[in-house]
């Protein structure tokens, strides 16, 4: 590792940052090296890494100096102001909120799909990341575009909430507790009471739009990422907040160009590295959120499809939101971005 590298983590209290953490951990990437940023209301907060200790520092341009890639793990209002910041001190950008996502300036990457763009020139130095939905939806798709051409995908998103950061764990964790007491609780992070309950609204919904922000992401993203293909199938879908902690599972039903059997579609799935086949129903083995939690691949199964409509392919998958869907792809496009500075 080139001694003169830096890079800060930005939101290292949250959710998503303690993922990067562990990410950069795994590769070895050392302490010395490593800055970590929150709020001001985490400053002087004590982070483990490894057998080393950070100490957590307010985001601000002066903690940016000296940086060569900087990480924002951080909501989309506060990635909008510390990604000019950063980018002014002269670090590389990844910001994995939906702040620069439709952003036709700021290339779109998804790490393993359209890594190469992180090699090219583009304006500015800020790259973002798609959502955690897209990266799942993305990586399932191309290798079934590359097989037998995609034309349409619907999905059903059901979204652990941990989608909502810590916040929205304690907001579950709090309404069971209150349920099982027999108290109705209360809610906060979601529009509703998500415990023993399903909620069809993930995020605002769209101005004069019956889509939430969620669901039009997947389609203006997916859009993006396979503009770099060449083919975009339209993808669109419905986004359900699930009580459960951590794991997204999607339904998803999707139109090829020329049909294909269930055993050519489950080949091509088989050899993506990105994608682990759980498809042995009979044997009650599966894709569950319970199984994804941790694993950088993203889980598929459940394969189907009717005589009538052999273009249509119905199957299920399962992706460690905050993990693969995030963390993983943050330290990766960093990684990477790093290597330019090197
Ligand atoms: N959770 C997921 O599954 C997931 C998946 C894909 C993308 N994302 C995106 O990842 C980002 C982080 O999500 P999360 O789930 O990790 O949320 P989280 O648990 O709420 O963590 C948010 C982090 O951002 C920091 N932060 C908030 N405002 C800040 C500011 N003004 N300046 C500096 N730091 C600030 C917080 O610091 P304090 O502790 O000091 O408040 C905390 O460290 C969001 O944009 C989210 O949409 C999340």
């Amino acid at each position: 590792m080139n001694e003169n590298l830096r890079i800060a983590v930005v939101g290292a209290t949250g959710l998503v940052g303690t993922e990067v953490l562990s990410g950069l951990l795994q590769r070895d990437f050392p302490a010395e090296q490593l800055t970590v940023l929150a709020s001001g209301r985490s400053e002087g907060e004590a982070l483990d890494y490894g057998e080393e200790t950070l100490e957590v520092e307010p985001a601000s341009a002066e903690a940016f100096r000296g940086q060569s890639v900087v990480l924002l793990a951080t909501p989309a209002e506060a990635s909008r102001t510390l990604a000019p910041l950063a980018q002014s001190a002269g670090a590389w950008v990844v910001d994995v909120s939906a702040a620069f996502r439709a952003d036709g300036n700021v290339p779109l990457v998804l790490p393993g799909f359209n890594t190469e763009l992180l090699s090219a020139t583009f304006k500015g130095r800020v790259v973002a990341l798609p959502s955690a939905v897209t990266t799942a939806v993305a990586m399932l798709v191309e290798p079934l575009r590359q097989g037998f051409g995609v034309a349409q995908v619907q999905v059903t998103a059901m979204m652990g909430v941990s989608s909502a950061g810590n916040a929205g764990l304690r907001e579950l964790e709090q309404q069971t507790s209150a349920l099982l007491s027999g108290r109705e609780p209360e809610a906060h992070q979601f529009p509703h009471r998500v415990g023993f309950n399903l909620v069809p609204q993930v995020g605002p919904f769209m101005a004069n739009s019956p889509w939430t922000e969620e669901e039009a992401g997947w389609t203006l993203e997916s859009a993006r990422l396979f503009a770099t293909k060449g083919e975009v199938p339209v993808v669109a879908g419905t986004a359900v907040q699930v009580p459960t902690f951590f794991g997204h599972g999607l339904s998803l039903h999707v139109r090829l160009k020329k049909p294909a059997t269930v055993e050519q579609a489950r080949a091509a799935l088989k050899g993506s590295p990105a994608l682990k086949l759980l498809d042995s129903p009979t044997e009650k083995v599966y894709p569950m959120p319970s199984l994804v939690t941790a694993d950088p691949t993203i889980h598929v199964g459940r394969l189907r499809s009717f005589p009538q409509s052999p273009e249509w392919l119905t199957l299920f998958a399962t992706v460690d939101n905050a993990g693969r869907g995030a963390a993983l792809n943050l330290v990766e496009a960093g990684l990477r971005l790093a290597e330019r500075t090197a």
